[in-house]
């Protein structure tokens, strides 16, 4: 999509530079220049430079460099055509049409446009209508309130093979012009073509500035296929869409990041959640093109899947994708749905909470390879040691740009290097010289955890949670205490309560919450108890009903102390280290010990 140079020049000519930067950064003048605080990183003393005379800004900070186009670019996230359309708007010129093919083509793609429109329309005045009833209902019973509804101008397709052909027939669009756009379908052989919707929930798929190209329509209940999605057309290439991304753009460009979940129903579920910055692809695995699209819009899109095998798998493919397009800056991090959840259900559960626990513990790309290879293979020998050496450096391998492989691998050097180096055996205070203390792990595989503050940012939320599901649900506490005892929550009066909770292991067994919740208040904990039960909106969270099954509960828990406590071995050894360093403790000394088994034992998984 080339523009001639001619009309980019007159764009930038025409548009003041200052003025399109001065919209969002403050700029003062001095000399020839304006400098202002840079609108590309974080800042406190000015290194951003604007110079109207020769066109152009310049960051001494970032190296942010470039004309109003590639402003425009960088500041609302538009790709090259969109920033060059929208500035040929607002200077008031016509983007030209260089050649007659190109002309047509645009006028076909107008008129395909079109037949999209009115079927949209269509299938949306159809989900009102007398035979819409039971998809109305069907959605209404999965939670999408009328907002949502208009929203992402969800419709129905009536179970017939001629309404929706008739409808485009009367408004007058030609029955080609409908079959290339995916909406009826010519079997071999005849003539005669039919809707390719029939008896679907229908959901209107966009491109980046909302106009309808494609459609994916749901089965009501069960059955197969359960979505059916508009074939390839001109206008509709699957793996270069993401379903929402126009109602997901602003949201994201606000949030600083973007979510990649696995369906639609996941993303109006985040959005109705309050998670405006979900898009999803259209169940094909992540392309080069959609990464793309996700990069435009943050620098580190978290992808979101589902923590079923399926969704493990597409989250590693997802990797291997990403890894030779990083760029300085640009990666994307992962987060984990307990299964059996998605987003959806979980969020209908569990609630919004539960989910942003999820979002909090995203892990950066390097943590996931390393985890992954890690798991992949016993790492108790030397030569086993060097497969898992070779299998990392041959990811690393795959990155293309220079100094991002050159990061990693630094990065991975210096992890295998704190975790395989030999540990100095460590003896215990008035213990026999040689004999070493005995670690056994705990029921569930993992090392005993100690008493110290998760390092982890953003802990407060799981801490909550934590607490919450144990006091709601008494029945729990037996089988959690031994792992609530080994943290230490980072915030103070969530511990005090935490210590409390634990005092009662015996004396809560026949209680049911309220009584536990009496209990804690006649110890003096009202204040920090209430805080906890509104803070968390818990009535909304299933979860923490009384009546919630206790086996789904159980598996919160569960899935929220792992994401709580995810081991590092690699910081845990330093810290270990340090310790020991300092003061000897029983328990550090257990601790390390736990440590130097399991690195010779290497971790069994
Ligand atoms: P899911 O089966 O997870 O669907 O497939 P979902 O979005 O959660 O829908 P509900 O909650 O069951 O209603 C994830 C995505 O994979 C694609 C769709 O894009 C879907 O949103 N898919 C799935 C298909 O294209 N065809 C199918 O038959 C199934
Ligand atoms: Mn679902």
């Amino acid at each position: 999509m080339g523009f001639p140079a001619a009309f980019l020049d007159e764009i930038r000519s025409r548009l003041s530079l200052v003025a399109e930067i001065g919209r969002q950064v403050k700029l003062t003048r001095k000399g020839r220049e304006h400098i202002g605080l840079c609108p590309f990183h974080n800042e406190k003393t000015p290194s951003f430079t604007v110079n109207e005379e020769k066109s152009f800004y310049h960051c001494f900070g970032c190296g942010a460099h470039g004309d109003v186009i590639t402003y425009a670019m960088q500041a609302q996230h538009l790709s090259f055509p969109e920033a060059v359309e929208r500035l040929a708007e607002q200077a008031g010129l016509q983007v030209p049409e260089q050649v007659p093919e190109e002309r047509e083509r645009a006028k076909h793609e107008a008129s395909l446009h079109d037949a999209l429109e009115v079927a949209c329309v269509f299938f949306q005045r159809e989900l009102r209508g007398p035979t819409g009833h039971e998809a109305l209902d069907y959605l209404r019973r999965r939670g999408l309130d009328e907002q949502t509804l208009g929203r992402f101008r969800l419709g129905y397709a009536p179970d017939s093979r001629g309404a929706l052909r008739a409808a485009l027939k009367s408004q007058g669009i030609p029955e080609a012009l409908s079959i290339e756009a995916g909406l009826l379908i010519v079997p071999e052989g005849r003539t005669e073509p039919y809707d390719r919707f029939r008896g679907r929930v229908i959901f209107p798929i966009t491109d980046r500035r909302g106009r309808v190209i494609a459609f994916g329509g749901r089965i009501l209940g069960e059955g197969q296929p359960k979505y059916l999605n508009s074939p390839d057309t001109p206008l509709f290439h699957k793996g270069e869409v993401l379903y929402g991304l126009a109602q997901a753009r602003e949201a994201a460009i606000k949030a600083g990041t973007v979510i990649l979940c696995e369906g639609y129903m996941d993303v109006i579920a985040l959005h109705r959640a309050g998670f405006a910055h979900a898009v999803a692809p259209l169940g094909t695995a992540l392309t080069e093109q959609q990464l793309g699209l996700l990069w435009r819009l943050a620098p580190e899109p978290i992808l979101c899947l589902d923590g079923d095998a399926a969704g493990q798998r597409a989250l590693h493919k997802a990797a291997l994708r990403a890894l030779p397009l990083l760029k300085p800056g640009n990666s994307v991090r992962f987060a984990t749905i307990p299964p059996p959840e998605d987003p959806d259900s979980l969020i209908r559960n569990a609630g919004p909470a539960a989910f942003q626990t999820v979002l909090d513990q995203a892990q950066p790309l390097s943590e996931m390879l390393w985890q992954w290879e890690w798991a992949e293979r016993p790492t108790d020998t030397p030569e086993r040691r060097a497969a898992f050496e070779t299998a990392l450096f041959s990811l690393v391998d795959s990155i293309q740009d220079r100094t991002v492989q050159d990061q990693y691998r630094r990065y991975f050097r210096s992890r295998l290097w704190e975790s395989f180096r030999p540990v100095r055996p460590v003896y215990h205070r008035g213990q026999t010289k040689g004999r070493r203390h005995s670690v056994d792990r705990g029921p569930d595989g993992r090392l005993p955890g100690l008493s110290r503050p998760n390092p982890y940012p953003n802990a407060g939320g799981a801490e909550e949670q934590l607490l919450l599901m144990v006091i709601v649900h008494p029945a729990l506490l037996e089988e959690v205490a031994e792992r609530l005892g080994h943290l230490q929550f980072t915030d103070s009066s969530l511990d005090k309560l935490r210590q409390e909770v634990l005092k009662h292991l015996d004396g809560w067994a026949g209680l049911d919450s309220e009584g536990v919740r009496r209990h804690l208040s006649a110890c003096g904990l009202t204040q920090i108890l209430d805080r906890l039960l509104e803070a968390r909106a818990h009535d909304r969270i299933a979860y923490l009903q009384p009546g919630a099954p206790l086996d789904g509960v159980r598996g919160l828990w569960d899935h929220v102390f792992n994401l709580y406590t995810r081991k590092d071995i690699g910081a845990e050894l330093r810290w270990a280290e340090q310790q020991a360093g300092a003061a000897m403790s029983d328990e550090t000394f257990a601790y390390l010990n736990a440590l130097w088994s399991s690195m010779t034992r290497g971790e069994d998984s």
